[in-house]
């Protein structure tokens, strides 16, 4: 089976504008993930395509040595555009050197991926969008009828559903009764204002890029048993604008919720980009209160401390990604959560994945925030 990586940045290759990320990523989760995959017998080939030719040069350095010198992985890949041309339309050209069956993974900014997936699909390929995986629910329901006609999965990669500690919150939410309230927090520091510059504000915001992430747990955790009926969004702003860019700093939306019973219950999910640098890359946690129970995980602090004279404290999180390797040298990161749901949608296992048909919510809750922001009124919804 051959992958198709579609996007060359950070979450891929750990690159930002061709310089070493400095967040918690360094070189990359996806393009790692798939290299281990194919070295594991469970892939045949990687293909990635860029919009920028410039860049692979670079990234296959940045590959040798931090992947295959550091833990004796293969990190070849045939690459789109293959030569030092620009050609944001490489994608498709690289679309046509695969077999229905095979898999593509979309890592570009937000507003490419409703087209990208669409045509992928319709290839009868295999796909896994980044989060958030369309920005309307029309683009939502337009990927769930190609699915269907094409009978492939389309998903998106939303990690924390492979979480232990999430998973098992997921499960015993489900055994407390009534969902009654429930409030996240995600945030990254200033300097990814930086890296995002290219799409902050135009393509993208901040609540598509993080309230996703706990939007889907939690839509995830009330699957069946409750439905979204309002959104009011709420926003600050100040420290973006000072750099020129046009986008709030954080974004909070506050959701209505109706659980089967008939009994209310409220969601507020808080997203910022404006972190100053901090122990961790990012802090993410929430809170969930339910008519017989009550729990919260702070994902962010693992128990876990250490501090080095080149960065000071930290607070590292190896169960999203190990890049520590074992005692021979080999990489050992297969069982964080960062890999397996990757992996998962490569093997085609995994009963979290979280696929088109099964997202909706987190889609209309996503959307009907954006358009309570730039309304000014609260957003109803009828799923
Ligand atoms: N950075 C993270 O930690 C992270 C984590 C999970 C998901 N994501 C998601 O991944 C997506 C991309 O994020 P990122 O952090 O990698 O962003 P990034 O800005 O670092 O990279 C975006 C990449 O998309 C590429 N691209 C743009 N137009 C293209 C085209 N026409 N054809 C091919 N490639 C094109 C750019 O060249 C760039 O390499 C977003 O949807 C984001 O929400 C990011």
């Amino acid at each position: 089976m051959k992958a198709l990586i579609i996007g060359t940045g950070e979450y891929v290759t750990g690159l930002v504008h061709g310089s070493k990320s400095t967040s918690d990523k360094g070189v990359g989760i996806v393009a790692l993930t798939l290299f281990d995959l194919r070295q594991r017998g469970l892939l045949d080939e990687i293909l990635i395509a860029g919009a920028n030719g410039l860049k692979f040069p670079l990234i296959r350095q940045h590959f040798d040595q931090l992947i295959t010198q550091k833990y004796g992985l293969d990190s070849s890949f045939r690459s789109f555009p293959n030569n030092d041309s620009h050609d944001p339309e490489a994608w498709r050209k690289a679309l046509t050197e695969l077999s229905p069956g095979d898999s593509v993974i979309i890592f570009t900014p937000d507003d490419l991926h409703f087209e990208m997936a669409h045509e992928s699909a319709s290839r009868g390929l295999h796909v896994l969008v980044a989060k958030p995986i369309v920005k309307t629910l029309e683009e939502h329901d337009r990927l769930i009828k190609v699915a269907q006609d094409k009978q492939v999965t389309i998903a998106t990669e939303v990690h924390k559903r492979w979480d232990p500690m999430y998973a098992d919150a997921r499960q015993r939410l489900r055994e407390m009764g009534d969902a009654s309230y429930f409030a996240s927090y995600m945030s990254q520091p200033k300097s990814q204002l930086e890296s995002f510059r290219a799409w902050a504000g135009t393509a993208s915001d901040i609540s598509y890029y993080l309230n996703t992430h706990h939007l889907d747990f939690h839509c995830w955790a009330l699957e069946g048993r409750a439905r979204p009926v309002r959104v009011t969004a709420s926003a600050s702003n100040g420290v973006a604008q000072s750099i020129n860019l046009d986008t709030e700093d954080s974004i909070t939306l506050m959701v209505d919720w109706i659980n089967d019973s008939g009994t209310k219950a409220t969601g507020i999910y808080t997203s910022a980009w404006i972190a100053p640098k901090a122990e961790v890359h990012s802090q993410q946690r929430f809170f969930a209160l339910h008519h017989q129970g009550e729990l919260r995980i702070d994902q962010a602090h693992r128990g876990y401390q250490l501090s080095t004279e080149s960065d000071g404290p930290q607070s590292p999180n190896p169960l999203f990604f190990r890049y520590t390797p074992d005692s021979q040298g080999r990489f050992a990161g297969q069982s964080s959560y960062g890999y397996q749901s990757i992996a998962d949608f490569i093997t085609g296992k995994g009963e979290q994945l979280a696929t088109i048909e099964s997202t909706r919510a987190t889609t209309a809750i996503l959307e009907a925030g954006r358009l309570s922001l730039d309304t000014g009124k609260p957003i109803d919804l009828n799923l």
